[in-house]
């Protein structure tokens, strides 16, 4: 952990206000809401938006990227798409200015410190925990039987249940990330169909974007009729989190 740095005047950060400043080399985003000062990393951690250029509204900051919201008290990811945490930091103040020590957790469970606009040699406590699902790092399509029945665009949706996002343990049909199905007739393989399915991602840069692709291929290869599977990631339309269905909502806790 480092010491306590001076990053800004008081007076200059309206209340609600935020700023961006740099502690340590690091970027943090600065929020003053309610007479009291809160840090956090200026990452979102859905894909590295810049936080401090959200809207802040009360005490949560919205990524001006994809709209996922943070508690600017605790850094605990609120919304969609984001399901960790991300750092806050302790706060105080003293004499005029506002100072920020880095937490070297990962982790962010909320800082020890969040201070008031009145001057204090000691920082208040503040803690509070922070949400967010658990990050999963292993596959999560499922297997077992090997699908049969008439193949149709909604059987093809039905099968693309078994493949789940690892992160939010949902799957990519109930998160709206297949915008299309298509079957045509394998021209190489007589009674057999060419299924292309055209799917998005959460983010340009989502990290689970590979282990999807295959696990869509594999689900639905595995079927008898099924010669070939192509997969087009479409990121226009941008994936926005009301496509997800209202089971998704409900498995991720979005009310
Ligand atoms: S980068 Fe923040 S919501 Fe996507």
């Amino acid at each position: 952990m480092t010491d306590f740095t001076r990053v800004a005047d008081a007076a200059e950060i309206p209340d609600p206000g935020k700023t961006l400043v740099e502690v340590a080399g690091e970027m943090i985003a600065l929020f003053h809401v309610e007479g009291r000062y809160y840090a956090l990393d200026d990452i979102c951690t859905h894909d590295g938006g810049p936080l401090a250029d959200g809207e802040l509204r009360d005490h949560k900051i919205a990524c001006p990227r994809h709209g996922a919201k943070f508690d600017i008290r605790t850094g605990a990811a609120l919304t969609m798409p984001a399901v960790r945490a991300t750092r806050a930091h302790d706060v105080k103040v003293e004499g005029d200015g506002v100072w920020v020590r880095l937490r070297d957790d990962a982790t962010a469970d909320g800082p020890a410190a969040h201070a008031s606009s009145t001057p204090a040699s000691t920082p208040a406590s503040a803690a509070a925990s922070a949400g967010g699902s658990p990050a999963a790092t292993t596959a999560a399509a499922t297997t077992g039987t090997p699908p049969t029945g008439a193949l149709s665009e909604d059987s093809i949706r039905e099968m693309l249940k078994d493949v789940k996002d690892p992160e939010l343990f949902v799957n990519i049909v109930d998160l709206g990330l297949v915008y299309g199905v298509t079957l045509e007739p394998a021209a190489d393989a007589p009674g057999k169909q060419k299924i292309g399915i055209d799917m998005t991602m959460t983010s340009p840069a989502c990290p689970a974007g590979p282990q999807l692709i295959g696990d869509t291929k594999r689900v639905l290869a595995a079927h008898a009729d099924v010669a070939a599977v192509e997969v087009r990631i479409v990121m226009d339309p941008p994936w926005t989190p009301d496509r997800m269905t209202e089971a998704a909502r409900d498995q991720l806790g979005i009310f």
